[in-house]
């Protein structure tokens, strides 16, 4: 093992715990031989034997008995350097790592398979839920239409007590991080790069097409505010940070914004620290995987799973199952022609004639509106906001509508502007 902190402690616990239990599904003991960590001295969640633990990454990486290599230290580097040592002195790798499988999965994978080693990483996405394996292998037979998912337990969080309470963006990070939820840093989380990390392996799986986190267009959830959140419920909607992957005619669209979700889709209905995938198989249909995205227990689960799965190829002597194949058929498009309703919110003056002026702009760029709701702001100054639905809309239709509102004498500010997730 590289790594004993929440996932490796959990890992090592479990390996130890239920270790009669492994031999035998497996047909052989998985034991931890070395564990690598950055501070020897620190306390641990798990107990190993005497030894066992070290502070030199050299005491896996070269040891001629080691079978299989857990990177369960997250970041690209120097996780990245000590998968690409385990595979070339011919030791299976099992990680955790998102950031690392989504921005070199295809060369690392691509070296493992030539020596015929395996990496796998059940664990990257979605903790404990079952995601990468049935990508990799159940529906395989499907051409994927769609996925579309809530794959960030802390943005959940937060935008859930945003939603329940009426919390504004600083209180529900406060409390997501004094849960533990949420990192002294919550960038990764509230800006998207972990959800988008996740969603490129995902699509890369579902599409077999190659789908890096630099093409996935990425909006956080900083920015939004609790009348967002209210005005949305009024609409019959809630706010939700959605990564989705779509097949177009053009190529596969990629993002993860905040979006409005019908309220009485199931995607709406998961909440807190949770996270669901749906996929859309041709042959499938919709199918929807729900659980716990995070944590000690349930990402042990997932390591454990692709631990006994490689042990039992090592025990057996079988080769690897070539499942990341990723060919270059299928591109990645961006959003331009994309089409979506879209959430808007406006600071105006509210005089007469404001509304006709911006109906007139809109309708000049072919954006028709659907709804819209107008709320004074302080009383006595002179302004309002307003809250427009549009009819479906090609997305550069929409910006450019927005540029030139932007520029009218009675719009004071776009203060939102999110998409619609049907
Ligand atoms: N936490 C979750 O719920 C969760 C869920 C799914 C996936 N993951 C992924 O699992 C991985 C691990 O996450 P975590 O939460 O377990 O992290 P963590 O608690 O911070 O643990 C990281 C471990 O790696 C060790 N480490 C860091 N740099 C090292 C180095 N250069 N050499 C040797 N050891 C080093 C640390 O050693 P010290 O203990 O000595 O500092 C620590 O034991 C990440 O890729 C993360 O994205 C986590």
């Amino acid at each position: 093992m590289i790594g004993v902190g929440t996932v490796g402690g959990g890992v090592a616990a479990a390996l130890l715990r239920r270790h009669d239990y492994f031999a035998k599904q497996v047909g052989v003991p998985l034991t931890v031989r070395r564990a690598a960590v950055r501070d020897i001295k620190k306390p641990r969640s798990v107990t190993l034997p005497e030894g066992v633990l070290t502070d030199n990454v050299d005491d896996v990486l070269d040891d001629p008995e080691i079978d299989i290599v857990v990177e369960v230290i997250g970041g690209e580097e120097p996780a990245g350097a000590f998968i690409k040592r385990a595979i070339a002195s011919g030791k299976h790798v099992v990680t955790a790592n998102k950031e690392l499988i989504a921005k070199h999965g295809t060369e690392l994978l691509a070296d493992a398979h030539g020596r015929g080693l395996d990496i796998m990483f059940e664990a990257s996405v979605g903790g404990g839920i079952p995601l990468i394996a049935p990508l990799r292998r159940d529906l395989l037979a499907n051409e994927v239409q769609s996925i579309v998912a809530i794959i960030n337990g802390t943005s959940n969080y937060m935008l859930t007590r945003m939603a329940q309470e009426g919390a504004g963006y600083h209180e529900a990070l406060k409390e997501a991080q004094d849960l533990g939820y949420a990192e002294a840093d919550p960038s990764s989380d509230v800006e998207g790069y972990d959800a988008a990390y996740k969603l490129a392996i995902m699509a890369t799986l579902g599409f077999q097409t190659r789908v890096t986190p630099d093409l996935v267009y990425r909006a956080g959830i900083t920015t939004l505010d609790p009348r967002d959140f209210a005005y949305a419920d009024e609409l019959g909607y809630v706010i939700k940070l959605i990564a989705s992957a779509h097949r177009t005619p053009d190529g596969i669209i990629t993002r993860v914004t905040p979006a409005l979700v019908p309220q009485a889709a199931p995607l709406a209905k998961v909440d807190g620290v949770y996270n669901a995938v749906q996929v859309e198989g041709d042959l499938t249909g919709t199918v929807m995987f729900h659980g716990a995205g995070a944590g000690a227990d349930p990402t042990t689960s997932a390591v454990i799973a692709d631990l006994i799965d490689l042990a039992h190829s090592v025990a057996t002597g079988s080769r690897e199952r070539k499942y990341w194949q990723p060919g270059q058929g299928v591109p990645v498009v961006g959003l331009d022609n994309h089409e979506d309703r879209y959430y808007l919110r406006l600071h105006v003056r509210d005089a007469p004639g404001v509304l006709a002026k911006i109906a007139h702009v809109l309708g000049d760029h072919d954006v028709s509106i659907a709804a819209v709701m107008q709320r004074e702001t302080t009383a006595g100054e002179g302004t309002a906001e307003l809250v427009i639905m549009t009819h479906t809309t090609r997305r550069n239709a929409y910006d450019d509508a927005l540029q030139t509102l932007r520029e009218l004498d009675v719009v004071f500010e776009i203060q939102q502007s999110l998409p619609v997730e049907e």
